[in-house]
């Protein structure tokens, strides 16, 4: 049985979704159910720079370069088209 995730948007209008863990998000997540704008998908662009809270595996070393340009001082940024969703999350869009 898959294991299921809930990804909600503290400080926004949008309701919690709900997603089998490991899905991701940027196949899942709309402008119309969320508030992540994706670009690329592939993890180049910056678009989808989002603050995460929860448990998610660290970033992958492209992952890291492109957080080190974009955030280098916030702790919890993520690209949203990359992560591996492994447990509830909190996002937060970060402005690039
Ligand atoms: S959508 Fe381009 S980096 Fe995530």
């Amino acid at each position: 049985m898959a294991d299921f995730c809930t990804i909600s948007f503290p400080g926004s209008d949008f309701v919690p979704i709900t997603l089998e863990c490991h899905q991701s998000l940027s196949e899942h997540l709309t402008i119309q159910n969320s508030p992540v704008l994706f670009g690329c998908r592939t993890g180049i662009c910056g678009t989808c720079l989002v603050e995460v809270i929860g448990d998610i595996p660290p970033p992958q070393h492209d992952e890291q370069e492109m957080l080190d340009t974009l955030a280098a001082n916030h702790a919890h940024a993520r690209l949203a088209c990359q992560v591996d969703i492994t447990s509830n999350i909190e996002i937060r869009r970060l402005e690039g």
